[in-house]
């Protein structure tokens, strides 16, 4: 492909965000989301579940009670990185947050889900309440009722205005940013 073609690298960073919902093997399956609680930044990894391309949007899932869905309520704002070290592609993407919870979306997803992933919903008390020995929160998947997990399940949607570009080569790094606002879309070469 073309590095300096700025519409070619835009159709190859939504190739690799398309790719990395369903291809376990990318990097970009796994991506890091931050969010912002009005004092600190708090980063971490999430699975790559949906990218909608038109609305520019990614789709998570995680528990409704956790830190990052509190966060929400300071602020929308959010970032989401993506490294793939053998595409040597970088992908930064700033936008915000919108939960979705006990609604058609969230029953179709759930509906979608595997077993295993359900199970992670019916843990007590919800990620990062302090506990006094690691393995209290153990428990099996047959000694839940994983439906139940539905309570706490939630969709994470993540809209991008931003998307920034990075792709290293020993001739010279390309770099390269697109912004929307109000559907006008621009874009920028960056000194790598
Ligand atoms: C490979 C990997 C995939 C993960 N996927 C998810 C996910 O899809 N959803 C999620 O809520 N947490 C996921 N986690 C756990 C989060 O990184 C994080 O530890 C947890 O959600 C608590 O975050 P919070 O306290 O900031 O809300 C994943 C962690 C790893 C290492």
């Amino acid at each position: 492909m073309d590095f300096d073609s700025k519409s070619e690298i835009k159709k190859k960073a939504f190739e690799v965000l398309k790719d990395g919902v369903k291809n376990r093997d990318s990097l970009f399956h796994t991506l890091t989301l931050s969010t912002f609680d009005g004092e600190s930044i708090d980063s971490r990894v999430m699975v790559l579940r949906e990218f909608n391309q038109k609305e520019r949007r990614l789709r998570f899932h995680t528990d409704a009670r956790s830190k990052k869905i509190k966060d929400l309520g300071i602020s929308l704002i959010s970032s989401v990185i993506g490294y793939d070290p053998v595409q040597k592609i970088q992908i930064r993407l700033k936008g915000f947050l919108k939960s979705s919870h006990k609604n058609k979306d969230t029953l179709a997803a759930w509906e979608k889900s595997q077993d295993i992933s359900k199970k992670c919903y019916s843990v007590k008390d919800g990620s990062t309440s302090i506990i006094s020995t690691p393995s209290s929160h153990d428990f099996h998947i047959k000694d839940v009722a994983l439906e139940d997990g539905y309570e706490n399940f939630s969709i994470l949607y993540f809209y991008f205005n931003s998307l920034e570009f990075l792709y290293l080569q020993r001739s010279g790094h390309r770099r390269c940013k697109f912004e929307w606002s109000n559907g006008k879309l621009q874009s920028f070469w960056l000194v790598p």
